[in-house]
C-alpha cells in the first residue's frame, strides 16, 4: 500500500500523509537517515493541537521575548517539520541547537532520536476540540473532499482515516515513550489556564533562564490575538503550497470547549467511551479532559 498518491494524501506505512507537504522519499529519510542531535529540540504533536502555538513560545523563549524575529520570518521557517519536502535539507545543513516540529507518530519519527539526548515537547489537546478544530480545516480545503457533515467527519477521525492517521495510537504510542529521554508534556489546556507556570516550566526544560520581564514578553507575544495579528505565525497564508489549496486561517477561536458547539450528547457519550476504552492502559489521572 506503500505510495498510493491520491490529490491529498499519500499512504506511507498505513497512514494517510499529507502530500503538499511530504512525499515518501522525505518520509523514509526522516525515519531512517535523519541524525537527530543531542541539542536539538523537538516539537512533537498531532495537527490542531496548537503547535503553533508552542513554536511561537520556543522561539520567543529563545530570544528572551523579543518579537522581532516572530514578526519578520514566517513559522515554518524559524522551525521546519522534520518531515518537510521542501525544508529537511535545510534542517539537516543547520548549524548549532535547532528547533524542528513534527506530527510524525511516533513508528515514522527518526530512529537517531531514541538513542541521543534530544528533548521532546510533546503538546496534547482535548481530542474533541480537536476534531472540531481539524473539521473547520477540512472544510476549507480548496481541492479536498470535503466532509460532507460533522457526523461523517467524526467517524473518519475515529478510524483515524484523516492525515497523520488515528489520534489514539498517535497519543498511545508518545505517551508511552514519555519516560525515555528528555520529554516534556504540555496540555493546550493548561497553557491557557496558567501560560506563566507553563511558560516557567518550559524555561526550566530548556535550561533557560528569562527575567520576569522577558517571560510577560513571552506571554504577551505568543496570545491568541498577537498571533492573529502576526501573518508570520499564519503557516497556511505564509506556505506557498498551503496558499493554494487551504482558504482557512491557521489561527481560528483559540478556545477550548468549542466541541459543544458541534457534538451531540450522544456524539459526546459515544467518544467518551471509546476514549475510555483505548486509554485504559494508561493513568486516567493524565488527562485532564474527561
Ligand atoms: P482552533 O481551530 O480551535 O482555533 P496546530 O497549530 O497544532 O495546527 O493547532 C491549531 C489550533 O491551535 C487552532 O485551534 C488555533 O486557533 C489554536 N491556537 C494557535 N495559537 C493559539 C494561541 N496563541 N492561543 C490559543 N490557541 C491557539
Amino acid at each position: 500500500q506503500d505510495s498510493v498518491q491520491m490529490s491529498e494524501c499519500l499512504f506511507f506505512e498505513g497512514l494517510p500523509m499529507p502530500s503538499i507537504l511530504t512525499n515518501v522519499e522525505t518520509l523514509c529519510f526522516a525515519r531512517e537517515e535523519f541524525l537527530v542531535r543531542d541539542d536539538d529540540v523537538i516539537i512533537v504533536s498531532y495537527p490542531r493541537s496548537g503547535t503553533h502555538w508552542i513554536i511561537e513560545i520556543l522561539n520567543l523563549i529563545h530570544v528572551n521575548g523579543d518579537p522581532t524575529w516572530i514578526q519578520t520570518v514566517p513559522v515554518f521557517l524559524r522551525s521546519p517539520w522534520i518531515e518537510d519536502a521542501h525544508l529537511q535539507k535545510d534542517l539537516i545543513n543547520r548549524n548549532g541547537p535547532r528547533l524542528m516540529v513534527s506530527h510524525l507518530p511516533v513508528q515514522l519519527f527518526p530512529r537517531s532520536y531514541f538513542n541521543c539526548n534530544a528533548k521532546v515537547v510533546y503538546i496534547l489537546r482535548n481530542p474533541k476540540d480537536i476534531i472540531t478544530s481539524l473539521y473547520h480545516v477540512s472544510r476549507g480545503f480548496v481541492c479536498k473532499k470535503q466532509p460532507e457533515n460533522f457526523d461523517e467527519f467524526l467517524n473518519r477521525f475515529i478510524k483515524g482515516d484523516v492525515h497523520y492517521g488515528s489520534w489514539f495510537d498517535h497519543t498511545l504510542g508518545w505517551i508511552k515513550k514519555r519516560d525515555m529521554g528528555s520529554f516534556l508534556l504540555i496540555f493546550y489546556e493548561e497553557l491557557q489556564r496558567d501560560p506563566r507556570g507553563s511558560v516557567e516550566k518550559i524555561c526550566q526544560f530548556l535550561g533557560k533562564k528569562l527575567k520576569p520581564e522577558e517571560i510577560d514578553l513571552v506571554i504577551r507575544n505568543s496570545s491568541f490575538s498577537a498571533m492573529k495579528e502576526n501573518k508570520m505565525s499564519d503557516h497556511f497564508a505564509m506556505d506557498g503550497r498551503m496558499q493554494k489549496v487551504i482558504i482557512a486561517p491557521m489561527l481560528r477561536k483559540g478556545v477550548s470547549g468549542d466541541w459543544k458547539n458541534h457534538f451531540t450528547v450522544a456524539q459526546s457519550e459515544d467518544f467518551d467511551k471509546l476514549f475510555q476504552e483505548k486509554m485504559s492502559r494508561l493513568d486516567p489521572g493524565l488527562f485532564p479532559w474527561f
